[in-house]
C-alpha cells in the first residue's frame, strides 16, 4: 500500500463530496431495470388517470350506485343524476374542465410530492441519481433546497385534504352497497363492483395512513410518549405501515385503475356486473 497514493473515494478538489471515480458506476447489476419499469408504470398510470378524468362519460353506475374515484366528488350540474353524493353547487361545466376538478388537483399534488413517488421519479425521469452508487449526468445538485423543488415540502397540507378524500371515497364505497328494486326503492345489493370499490377503499386508506406525514402527525414533535400513550400507539402502528409505503404507493395505482376501467365497462354497457346479492 503507498501511502502517498491517492485513496479513490476520496473527496477530489473540483467536485466536492463526490468520489473521485472516472466510471459512472462500478455496478454490473442490472441496476437500470427498477427505474425503467417505475418509468412505464407512472407513466401508464398518468396517460390513463389524464383520458379518463377528461373522458367525461361512463364513470357512473346508477342501477348500483357505482361511482369511479375519479369522478369522485362530482359537484358539477353537468354530472349525471345520482352521481352527486354531496349535491351540484358548481354550473356546468364545458367538457375540458373534469368534472372532479376540485379533488383532482389535490389528489395529484400528494401524489406528486409523496416521499416514495419522489424517489420513484426523481431516478425514474430525473436520473438523480438513476440507482444507488450510480452518478447522475447532472453537474449540480441543490436537492429540494430551492424553487421549485422546495414546494415539495406542500407534502403535509396535501396529506389533510386527501385524508377528506378518503373518507368521500369510502361513502361513495358504502352507498354502492345501495341498489335499485324493480319497484324503485333501495334495498341491499352486492356485485363484484363492490367488491372491487372496497378493495380500492381499503388500499387508498392503507396508503394515506402509511404517509410520512401521517407519521409526523401521530406521533412527530413528543418529548416523552410515556405522557402521551394514545398517540404512541398511533404512531407505533403507522409506523409498522410506513414500511409498505411503497407497495401501497404501486397497489392503489393499480386498484384506482382496476376500479374505473370495470365501472367504465359496466356503466358503457359493455360487460354487465357480476351481481351476487341482488
Ligand atoms: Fe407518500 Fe405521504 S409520503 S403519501
Amino acid at each position: 500500500h503507498d501511502p502517498a497514493a491517492k485513496d479513490p473515494a476520496a473527496p477530489s478538489a473540483g467536485n466536492a463530496g463526490r468520489a473521485d471515480i472516472g466510471a459512472r458506476t462500478l455496478r454490473r447489476d442490472r441496476w437500470w431495470l427498477p427505474p425503467l419499469v417505475n418509468a412505464l408504470g407512472l407513466m401508464t398510470f398518468v396517460v390513463y388517470a389524464t383520458i379518463r378524468s377528461f373522458w367525461g362519460s361512463a364513470y357512473y353506475v346508477p342501477e348500483y350506485h357505482y361511482l369511479s374515484p375519479f369522478y369522485s366528488p362530482c359537484f358539477s350540474a353537468s354530472c349525471v343524476p345520482g352521481a352527486s353524493h354531496f349535491g351540484t353547487f358548481l354550473p356546468e361545466f364545458p367538457p375540458w374542465i373534469p368534472l372532479a376538478v376540485l379533488s383532482l388537483p389535490f389528489l395529484l399534488g400528494f401524489r406528486l410530492t409523496c416521499y416514495y413517488y419522489r424517489k420513484s421519479y426523481y431516478r425514474a425521469f430525473w436520473a438523480s441519481p438513476p440507482a444507488c452508487a450510480v452518478s447522475e449526468p447532472h453537474s449540480k445538485y441543490t436537492g429540494e433546497t430551492r424553487f421549485p423543488l422546495i414546494l415539495q415540502n406542500a407534502h403535509r397540507y396535501f396529506f389533510y385534504v386527501a385524508v377528506l378524500i378518503s373518507v368521500i371515497n369510502t361513502y361513495d364505497m358504502v352507498v354502492a352497497f345501495q341498489s335499485d328494486a324493480p319497484d324503485g326503492s333501495a334495498r341491499f345489493g352486492l356485485g363484484l363492483g363492490n367488491l372491487i370499490l372496497l378493495v380500492n377503499v381499503i388500499g387508498l386508506w392503507l396508503y394515506t395512513a402509511s404517509c410520512h406525514s401521517c407519521r409526523h402527525v401521530t406521533g412527530g414533535r413528543l418529548k416523552h410518549f410515556s405522557r402521551h400513550p394514545v398517540r404512541y400507539k398511533v404512531w407505533t402502528v403507522v409506523s409498522r405501515l410506513n414500511t409498505r409505503h411503497m407497495l401501497f404507493a404501486w397497489i392503489t395505482i393499480g386498484t384506482l385503475i382496476l376500479t374505473d376501467l370495470y365501472i367504465m365497462l359496466v356503466a358503457s354497457g359493455t360487460i354487465s356486473d357480476l351481481r351476487i346479492v341482488n
